[in-house]
């Protein structure tokens, strides 16, 4: 055991998975597509020198990592996403500043705030997401389960909502 390692806080991927307490902006707390999106914290190595994290294939996220991909460089005022997907899996990262995400199930919405490059948004398949109010200098970091496929976007909300509700 690395004796510098500490209070890194580790969390199984099925620690990860539970579903308790993650339902958010659900009066009742009954469950929706959302709450299978979630916050998730990685191993944190704090040191004077500067602090660490790692994620690892097959540990911290909860599918295999097939490409990673960040966005950078993202004007004020500017927003991205606005689609969903079929079939992806993603964790978004701010590696740097800050940005919310707005994720909608084409029933709810919730919105995150991310600043830690600690915590991921697990995003699963068929939610509608919005990346919004980027502070200068930020960056998004995406870890996607699948390369990338123009076909398993849905860039039409309309159509995305009928999806989702099954109409
Ligand atoms: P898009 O996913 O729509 O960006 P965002 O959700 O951040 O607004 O992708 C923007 C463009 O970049 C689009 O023309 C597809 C291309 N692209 C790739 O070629 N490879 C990739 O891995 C990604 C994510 C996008």
């Amino acid at each position: 055991m690395n004796d510098r390692i500490k209070d890194v806080q580790l969390l199984t991927p099925n620690e990860q998975m539970r579903p308790e307490g993650l339902i958010h902006g659900v009066p009742g707390g009954y469950t929706t597509p959302l709450s299978n999106c979630r916050i998730m914290y990685f191993p944190k190595i704090h040191d004077p020198a500067g602090n660490l994290t790692f994620i690892e294939g097959g540990n911290h996220i909860p599918f295999d990592i097939a490409r990673t991909y960040y966005l950078y460089d993202v004007p004020g005022g500017s927003s991205r996403g606005s689609h969903a997907h079929k079939g992806l899996h993603q964790v978004l990262i701010a590696m740097s500043g800050s940005f919310d995400v707005v994720l909608d199930d084409g029933t709810h919405q919730t919105r995150y705030h991310l600043n830690r490059s600690y915590c991921g948004l697990y995003i699963c398949p068929m939610i509608w997401r919005r990346l919004e109010n980027f502070s200068s200098g930020s960056v998004c970091m995406v870890l996607a389960s699948q390369t990338y496929d123009e076909a398993d976007y849905i860039r039409d909300y309309d159509e995305f909502r009928q999806a989702a509700l099954g109409k």
